[in-house]
């Protein structure tokens, strides 16, 4: 079996791990292609290295640029490699631009599609992802759902042919890494931070970074928290704070520590012994779950429903007063309920394409 595997954007790197894994081991054959969404060692290269992907077969270098030139350049490129390659199987990984793209290739030339980490629906149309994973599902064959309540969204916009609940792959990854992480990140010595000692922090959702109101908000709220924040910053987030007023970048400065993006294993290393994470990424909240840690959304509304349920996730919004007076709140006791998953996630989808 030929699979070819589109990916482009952080979080796809590290949803791919380990099914690439899976693929090798069951003797399958991958073709990866990544479009070059994003491109910065730091935000691309790190995850292949740390986690150990194939480098790309194809590097599209699309780059960034608005949604229907980023998409389009995204789109021809992944439908000539289509016709050279000539796939059994294409997959894409969760909602962003590359995934549309990859969706939008394989269907128009009738090669058979996997969604991993279909069903997700945040109802709220003005997120880009929230159109990329309803049209990718709508033409998806095999839809792979993280979660029960992915199934039920399908359901309700009337797919159940090709739907299976697997589990979701970044808990796979986590299962595969979070050791590793904690032999060879040395990063809570190198930021100089104790467990349990401080806030993680991350930001880069456009509704937070291109509303300069949600912008101050959330930085003035880190600022009031009376504990150490350390805040890898996303690069659209970086461009976003220098176009602010200097007084709100320098009390930024101030406080939180704002570092570069970091590679996933520091990442899960700042993640484990964190006391509370604050964040609006998908990725982190369910982070956060998985490792026990308390989160806080800085958005309205999650996909991840089910971290709010068990009460280990709230939903705050930028609202400054809100995140300072939710940011205080203690761990709950025992642990998460498991949601997602056996942590054989990439293991079934392989097994589902055979
Ligand atoms: C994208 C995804 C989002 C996902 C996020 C993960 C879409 C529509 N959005 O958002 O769903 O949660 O990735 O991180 O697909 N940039 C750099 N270097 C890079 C990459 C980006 O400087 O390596 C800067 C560019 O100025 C770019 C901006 O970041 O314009 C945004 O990048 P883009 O990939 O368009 O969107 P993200 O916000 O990263
Ligand atoms: N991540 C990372 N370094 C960072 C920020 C995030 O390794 O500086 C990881 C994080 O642990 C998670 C994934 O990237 O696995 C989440 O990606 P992101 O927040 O960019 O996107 P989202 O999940 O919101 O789509």
């Amino acid at each position: 079996m030929k699979v070819l595997t589109v990916v482009g954007a952080r979080p796809q790197f590290i949803k791919a791990a380990p099914v690439s894994k899976a693929l090798w081991e069951a003797g399958h054959h991958e073709y990866l292609v990544h479009t070059g969404q994003h491109y910065d060692y730091g935000m691309s290269q790190v995850f292949f290295d740390e986690l150990g992907i194939p480098e790309p077969d194809a590097n599209l270098a699309v780059g960034s640029g608005p949604h229907g030139w980023q998409t389009a350049r995204m789109l021809e490129g992944i439908e000539r490699r289509l016709l050279e390659e000539r796939p059994d199987w294409v997959l894409v990984y969760g909602d962003t631009n590359s995934t549309l793209a990859g969706a939008l290739a394989a269907c128009k030339l009738h090669v058979p599609l996997g969604h991993i980490e279909a069903g997700l629906r945040s109802f709220n149309r003005e997120m880009p992802e929230e159109h990329n994973r309803v049209l990718t599902d709508h033409c998806s064959d095999l839809l792979f759902c993280p979660t029960q309540t992915a199934v039920a969204n399908l359901s309700r916009e009337g797919i159940s042919v090709g739907v299976h609940l697997v589990g979701d792959t970044m808990y796979d990854a986590v299962l595969q890494f979070a050791e590793v992480a904690r032999r060879r990140s040395t990063i809570l010595e190198d930021l100089g931070l104790a467990p349990k000692g401080y806030l993680l922090a991350t930001v880069h959702r456009p509704l937070n970074t291109d509303n300069p109101v949600n912008l101050r908000s959330i930085l003035s709220a880190l600022e009031e928290i009376d504990e150490p924040v350390v805040f890898p910053v996303h690069p659209r987030t970086r461009q976003r704070i220098a176009e602010l007023g200097d007084d709100v970048r320098a009390s930024a400065r101030h406080h939180v520590r704002m570092i570069e993006p970091l590679g996933y294993l520091d990442m899960l290393s700042l993640e484990q012994q964190a006391r509370l994470i604050l964040t609006d990424s998908g990725g982190m909240q369910k982070e956060a779950y998985f490792f026990g840690i308390p989160c806080i959304t800085l958005r309205a509304e999650t996909e991840w429903v089910e971290t709010v349920d068990a009460g280990w996730n709230v939903l705050v919004g930028a609202n400054k007063d809100e995140i300072v007076r939710c940011a205080r709140v203690d761990t709950p006791p025992g642990s998460p309920p498991a949601a997602f998953g056996s942590g054989r996630a990439s293991q079934e989808i392989v097994h589902e394409l055979s």
